[in-house]
């Protein structure tokens, strides 16, 4: 009895050695991009693109955004709302549009989406931020 106790004591610290895979930043930062591009396709990628090889699509170019300013992806027909906001897409910035985009630049013409989950939102700023450099 004593030694099987033993032994179980010995693989939980076994265990508990191996640093667990989300601990590493370095994966967690793999597994959040991953992750985000999967939601990016699900839920942005009906209208944008981030390979500027696949710019015809109906919301403008998505590579780099993160720290651009809003409205200035050239040859994009904006409407005057994003145009003329002089807002720069920060994380925070971001996070408002999905959040509530027409209710943070009334007058845009990207049709509302609401995601207010923060984790879900935290996922595709990691995959913009991949896809910007
Ligand atoms: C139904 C189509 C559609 C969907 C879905 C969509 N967008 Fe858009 N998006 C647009 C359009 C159209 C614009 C241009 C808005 C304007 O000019 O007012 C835009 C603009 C943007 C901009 C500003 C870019 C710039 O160059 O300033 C960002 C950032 C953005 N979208 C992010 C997202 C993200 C993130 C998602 C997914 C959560 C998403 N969009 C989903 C159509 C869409």
């Amino acid at each position: 009895m004593l030694k099987r106790v033993i032994g179980a004591v010995g693989i939980l610290a076994g265990l508990a050695a191996q640093p667990a895979l989300a601990d590493d930043p370095v994966v967690w930062q793999q597994i959040k991009v991953e992750a985000g591009q999967k939601l990016f396709e699900a839920s942005c990628r009906r209208c944008h693109a981030v390979d500027a090889e696949d710019r015809q699509s109906y919301g403008p170019l998505l590579e780099g955004v993160v720290g651009r300013k809003a409205g200035t992806f050239e040859g994009y027909p904006y409407s005057k709302a994003m145009a003329g906001s002089g807002i720069v897409w920060t994380e925070a910035a971001l996070r408002a549009w999905m959040e509530d985009n027409d209710g943070f630049m009334p007058g845009t013409k990207m049709r509302h989406v609401g995601i207010e989950d923060k984790t879900v939102q935290e996922f595709i700023l990691a995959y913009l931020k991949s896809v910007s450099g």
